[in-house]
């Protein structure tokens, strides 16, 4: 396919940013992205793409209106995928005024340069399944989230892209808008960020193994999520704006795992069967084989409020995107490990 479109990306450094920045120029497309300046370099996932002669790299921050404004109203895009967030829930806890800033009042500035300067484009929000909180109950247990079920954000995080969320659809409603969410469930990768919990166990466990760390140090054990590959994630944020008419679509596996399952199949790669002794913050987890000592739980990485349990259904991305998750988690996790043995 061969388009002359143009698009326009805020969070291209961001591990899904660096995955859709591909499919993008891969369909053709003339890429703008807002790139932060930082101190040390933060282009490390994109560095095979930075020299792409349809990529153009722009200064951005999207608590900056001056400068979303100026650099939307100068490219003019076809389509506008809005990546960037503080995206990290507990660190959400620490900073929450600027989590807002960006994930709430940031989204509101794009859509107000989109209305002023380019209202035919289509928008895609970065929207999350934390938005439902996992608090859900049904007389099986817990529910498992549809585009229809209610919000119930647990985090400044969460609430904040619910703001997100709601300003997307009110401009949609307000003003005719192309602009849609994307109710993501997680997804992960061989460029998640080290500090969101399956790439820390990856990273951590690998490097034990290679003798250059002492032991995995872990919050909660029994959280579970609907985790999924997120280069298969992009594809269906560019489906969902290549729909005539805006709607929001959750993207998940409709499967759902505990903290300690992604440990233990990391274990079981690494050549270790996990044993696991004690309770509470006093669980152990322990090679079987030779009883050394691999997990530890430390109550600094529980939350203040926790989300227990996600598990999206994506029938409606299958049957309007044709999008399904093919990636399931034993695969996953061989491939970020794999990864990991190569890079850590
Ligand atoms: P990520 O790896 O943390 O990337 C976030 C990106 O946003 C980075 O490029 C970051 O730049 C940029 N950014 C942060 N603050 C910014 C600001 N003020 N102005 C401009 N850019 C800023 O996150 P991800 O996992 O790729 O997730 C992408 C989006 O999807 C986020 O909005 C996230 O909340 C949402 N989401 C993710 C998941 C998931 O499981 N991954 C699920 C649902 C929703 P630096 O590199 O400079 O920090
Ligand atoms: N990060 C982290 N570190 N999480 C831990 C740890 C740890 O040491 N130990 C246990 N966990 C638990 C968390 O308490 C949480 O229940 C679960 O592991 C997943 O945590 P994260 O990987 O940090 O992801 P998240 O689910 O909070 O948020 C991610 O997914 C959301 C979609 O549901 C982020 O990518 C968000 O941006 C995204 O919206």
């Amino acid at each position: 396919m061969n388009t002359k479109k143009i698009a326009f990306l805020t969070g291209i450094t961001g591990q899904d940013g660096s995955y859709l920045a591909e499919l993008l120029l891969d369909k053709g497309y003339v890429v703008h992205a807002t790139m932060r300046r930082a101190s040390t370099f933060n282009t490390e996932r994109i560095e095979h793409i930075m020299e792409h002669e349809r990529l153009h790299l722009h200064h951005g921050d999207i608590t900056d209106p001056t400068n979303i404004m100026r650099l939307i109203s100068e490219v003019k895009p076809d389509e506008i995928y809005n990546l960037a967030a503080q995206s990290h829930v507990a660190v959400s806890f620490e900073v929450p005024h600027y989590t807002a800033q960006v994930d709430a009042t940031g989204t509101l500035t794009i859509l107000e340069a989109m209305r002023a300067h380019c209202p035919n484009a289509k928008f895609y929000q970065a929207s999350t399944s934390e938005l439902y909180g996992g608090m859900e109950y049904n007389k099986n247990g817990y529910g498992v989230y549809n585009e229809r079920s209610a919000f119930h954000p647990r985090s400044p995080y969460g609430v904040a892209k619910l703001y997100g969320f709601w300003i997307i659809k009110n401009y949609r409603e307000s003003y005719g808008l192309f602009a849609c969410n994307g109710i993501l469930f997680n997804h992960e990768s061989e460029r998640r960020g080290k500090t969101f919990v399956t790439r820390k166990i990856t990273t951590n466990m690998v490097q034990v193994q290679k003798g250059k760390r002492n032991v995995l140090t872990i919050g909660n054990l029994d959280a579970e999520r609907d985790w999924g590959h997120a280069q298969e994630y992009v594809e269906g944020m560019w489906r969902m704006l290549q729909q005539d008419k805006a709607q929001d679509f959750i993207l998940a596996t409709g499967k759902t795992y505990k903290v300690r399952t992604f440990i233990e199949m990391t274990a079981k790669h690494l050549g270790w069967e996990i044993e696991w002794k004690g309770s509470g913050v006093e669980e152990k987890g322990y090679d079987k084989e030779t009883g050394k000592l691999l997990v530890e739980v430390d109550p600094k990485y529980f939350r203040p409020a926790e989300v227990d349990r996600l598990i999206g259904d994506p029938a409606k991305a299958k049957e309007m995107l044709g999008w399904e998750a093919k990636i399931g988690l034993e695969e996953l996790v061989e491939r970020m490990v794999n990864y990991d043995l190569k890079h850590e």
